[in-house]
């Protein structure tokens, strides 16, 4: 069994309902299992990331980048990087925002950043727009055409409304792909933290 954590900070509500997404396309590939994480439960025990093979990044974008509780997630994992404790293991990112760009593109590449100083390789949300093959642009999977990572629009409405029905499918492909990603690669990657010199 492959195990994958979904990090997350959320303050409304509207990425933990993308990260419960993701986790539900995971759910329906034998031999994975995922569990949610809140960035901020992870602060003083960084090193539970050891037990997963994979990463699965999400931030809603504040100004263009992460939230300031998820940055400091990430800056609480710098013992970890030191010792490159998980390096080769998988990761990916998504975020949300109110705009249909918002500057998402920007959050997802501090997740990518911080996914190469750590050693991970980086899974992307590779699915051609389906708005190209004819489906109504709301139900189009990667409608918002990000390939580097999963992006989705929360409108203002409570989570389990604010989203248009392609979104809500590409976060679940996109759970699937790194899952199936997962699989695939599991010869490949190894987890022996190495120490920098
Ligand atoms: C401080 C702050 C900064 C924000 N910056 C952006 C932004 O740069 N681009 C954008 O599209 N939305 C921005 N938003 C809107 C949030 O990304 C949006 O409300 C998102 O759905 C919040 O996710 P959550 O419900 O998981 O907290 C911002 C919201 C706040 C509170």
């Amino acid at each position: 069994m492959k195990k994958v954590a979904i990090i997350y900070h959320s303050a409304h509500g509207h990425t933990e309902f993308i990260a419960e997404q993701i986790l539900a396309g995971i759910a329906t590939v034998p031999s994975v299992q995922a569990d949610l994480l809140q960035a901020q439960a992870l602060l003083k025990e960084p090193d539970a990331l050891l037990e997963y093979d994979g990463f699965i990044l999400g931030s809603s974008t504040y100004f263009g980048g992460v939230s300031a509780p998820f940055k400091a997630f990430m800056d609480a994992t710098g013992p970890l990087w030191r010792h490159q404790r998980l390096r080769g293991r998988l990761a990916a990112g998504f975020s949300v925002s109110s705009l249909a760009s918002g500057d998402k593109q920007s959050t997802l590449l501090s997740l990518f950043v911080f996914a190469m100083q750590h050693g991970l390789l980086w899974v992307g949300n590779p699915v051609l727009p389906e708005q190209l093959n004819g489906v109504p642009e709301n139900e189009a999977a990667n409608r918002l055409g990000s390939w580097s990572g999963l992006m989705a629009q929360a409108e203002k409405a409570s989570p389990g409304h604010a989203f248009v029905p392609g979104d809500i499918k590409t976060a679940r492909m996109f759970g699937v792909t790194f899952a199936k990603t997962l699989l695939r690669m599991q010869d490949a990657t190894g987890h022996q933290g190495q120490e920098v010199a």
